[in-house]
């Protein structure tokens, strides 16, 4: 059985020093903006493209200085606490990284945080050049593990409602306490912690 896993604000926090709360907040929504609309004019440019880009657009908005350094964090990014149960949830699952990011940032980033060996592999946006909740991307990820069973573990409610769209079986690590995405069809389960997950019957 395969746990696939959503990276940015479901492993990782998404907080970077540096950049004012609200700032850093209006640059992550920008990132999953971009990705929506470079999805549907079927054009693209890689995760780490639309992050430079974004970051350049507030830097000129808001008049900060562009700083490469503020795009090297996305690779120092912090695990959230229960993200050490990877090593045990490894030892009993196929762990995958189920990513919008590049491969090359989303590996440094896990190998950064000294979770790259928990990992059998990473499949990024880039492998069906759609993002999330493209049906493609989680459609091609079923298809490469064909007879495998499969659950999405994501904190992100397009990312759960894009799977579940896409057939695939979703377990929603609820960290913001979000409501109900109106979208989504409610997920196969519902966490607060990757703690809970070796309680779930998962078939
Ligand atoms: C990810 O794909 C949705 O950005 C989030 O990791």
């Amino acid at each position: 059985m395969i746990l696939a896993f959503d990276i940015y604000g479901t492993l990782f926090e998404v907080k970077i020093s540096g950049l004012k709360e609200e700032i850093l907040k209006e640059w992550r929504q920008l990132q999953i903006e971009f990705t929506w609309r470079i999805t549907l004019m079927r054009k693209w440019l890689n995760f780490d493209e639309i992050t430079a880009i974004a970051l350049k657009y507030l830097s000129s908005k808001y008049g900060f200085e562009f700083k490469e350094e503020l795009l090297e964090a996305w690779t120092k990014l912090k695990p959230f606490n229960d993200v050490e149960y990877l090593k045990i949830l490894s030892k009993k699952y196929k762990i995958y990284a189920l990513t919008n990011g590049t491969f090359m940032s989303v590996r440094k980033l896990l190998k950064n945080a000294g979770l790259l060996q928990y990992f059998n592999g990473i499949f990024t946006a880039e492998e069906v050049k759609f993002y999330k909740p493209s049906l493609s991307i989680y459609q091609v990820f079923m298809n490469k593990f064909e007879g495998e069973k499969i659950y999405l573990v994501s904190s992100n409610p397009f990312d759960i409602s894009g799977a579940k769209n896409a057939g695939m079986k979703t377990i929603y690590l609820n960290r913001y306490n979000l409501p109900h995405d109106p979208l989504a069809d409610k997920p196969d389960f519902e966490i607060k912690s990757l703690s809970e997950i070796e309680k779930l019957n998962l078939n």
